[in-house]
């Protein structure tokens, strides 16, 4: 499985502010993901939060100032630095931010943070007034300057009662920075990957629309799969609830006409093309401009077909050899195979991942999914139920062997 957080020794800094509860929350996160997490706390946080609240979520020793100075002396606290595979510290003060800036050395977490050969995530969390004061900046830009990445802050309720720029940025969307630190170098590095996501609407009037049960939960699972092995992903999605991946750059899209633009848009020098989304096939000729009332009677609103986006990317693949290779999807309620082998062939594609939406377990809506893979020499892989999670990170599997298998026969 490739989890890029999978044993990874991460060192969690936690300073004293009030978002130090969601340092706990985030601690807990990344050890159920598999991370070994140590955790430093400076003096202040421990006035917040208690080294124990942590120690009982990571199942490992939690570090306070004490221990710079204890039996252990500075050897063990300097290897606890050297070993880490990423530093974060979250929350950050605007104290601590000018201590770092400034290369200090002067507790237990500025220590080990100037000892550190790894990546480091700041996360800044204090009063909105505090963040913008030119000196927070110049630290903060000082800081970026030297490699760091700053997560956040966000903007809204402040301790102060204010509102403002200053909240420490939420524990999922740390965690999500964090691991696309960690999945950097990985077998997609350099490469990139367009995945389209969702049902796409297309409209009859302006409140009205056709569309489908897509969730976007496996396209979003397959943009996350291909972050985890490093690649640049370009998440194309049509509207749904989800939460974009940290790291995929995301474009917003509604009709299948706008998705099949992007797609185009996206093409050029791209090393893969995985088509999750369920596209509408037809769409009202016409829009109404103004709300279809009822009184005039049921309207009969006259159809016509949708691009087909794959057969569309398969004429830029013949005249300019990108995506080198294509994935598309095929939802089917009957004659599984027959129907996907033959978009395999139709939309000239290099895997199709085909479906059976007849079953309730698994497919539309569900976080569950039972696939076939099936390719062009005919071999067909069929997959037992499994996530959504699982499926992708398979799908992606594949996709790195067939650009591999490209490039050698290239
Ligand atoms: N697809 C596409 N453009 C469309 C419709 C579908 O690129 N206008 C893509 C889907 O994203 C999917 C694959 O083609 O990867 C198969 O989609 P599916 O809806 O199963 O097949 P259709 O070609 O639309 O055929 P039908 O609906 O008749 O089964």
């Amino acid at each position: 499985m490739v989890n890029p957080l999978q044993d990874k020794r991460i060192l969690l800094g936690v300073t004293g502010s009030i978002a130090a509860y969601k340092a706990a929350d985030l601690a807990s996160k990344l050890t159920q993901f598999g991370a070994q997490v140590d955790v430093i706390l400076t003096q202040a946080a421990t006035q917040f939060v208690s080294p124990l609240t942590f120690q009982s979520v990571t199942g490992r020793r939690a570090y306070t100032d004490a221990d710079l100075w204890g039996n252990e002396g500075h050897v063990q606290h300097i290897n606890l630095a050297r070993n880490a595979q990423l530093m974060t510290i979250a929350p950050v003060t605007a104290n601590t931010l000018a201590r770092l800036a400034h290369g200090m050395a002067d507790n237990l977490l500025t220590v080990a943070a100037l000892a550190i050969h790894c990546p480091l995530i700041l996360a800044p969390a204090m009063d909105g007034g505090m963040y913008s004061h030119p000196a927070t900046q110049a630290n903060v830009e000082t800081l970026q300057a030297r490699g760091a990445i700053v997560v956040g802050p966000a903007a809204g309720h402040l301790a102060s009662g204010l509102a403002g720029v200053g909240r420490m940025v939420e524990p999922v969307e740390l965690l999500g920075h964090i691991r696309w630190a960690l999945a950097q170098g990985g077998r997609l590095q350099g490469r990139k990957i367009i995945v389209t996501a969702g049902g796409t609407q297309e409209p009859i009037d302006p409140v009205r629309m056709i569309t489908n049960r897509s969730s976007g939960k496996q396209g979003y699972a397959l943009a996350q799969a291909a972050l985890d092995l490093g690649a640049e992903v370009i998440l194309i999605s049509a509207p749904t609830a989800l939460t974009t991946p940290v790291g995929a750059r995301c474009v917003d899209v509604q009709t299948a006409e706008e998705m099949l633009q992007a797609v185009l848009a996206a093409l050029p020098q791209a090393d893969a093309l995985v088509m999750a989304a369920a596209v509408a096939d037809f769409r009202p000729v016409q829009a109404a401009i103004h709300k279809i009332k009822k009184e005039n009677g049921a309207p009969e609103i006259l159809l016509e077909s949708t691009p087909d986006i794959l057969r569309a990317v398969a004429q830029a693949k013949a005249e300019h050899g990108w995506p080198r290779v294509s994935v598309g999807f095929a939802a089917e309620s009957q004659d599984l195979i027959e129907n996907a082998a033959a978009k395999l062939k139709n939309k000239k594609l290099d895997l199709i991942v085909a479906n059976d939406i007849s079953a309730s377990d698994a497919g539309f809506g569900a976080d569950a999914n039972r696939v076939v893979l099936l390719y062009p020499d005919g071999r067909a892989d069929a997959l037992p139920l499994m996530s959504k999670d699982q499926v992708a990170e398979i799908v992606m599997q594949r996709v790195v062997e067939l650009l591999e298998a490209n490039q050698s026969t290239r």
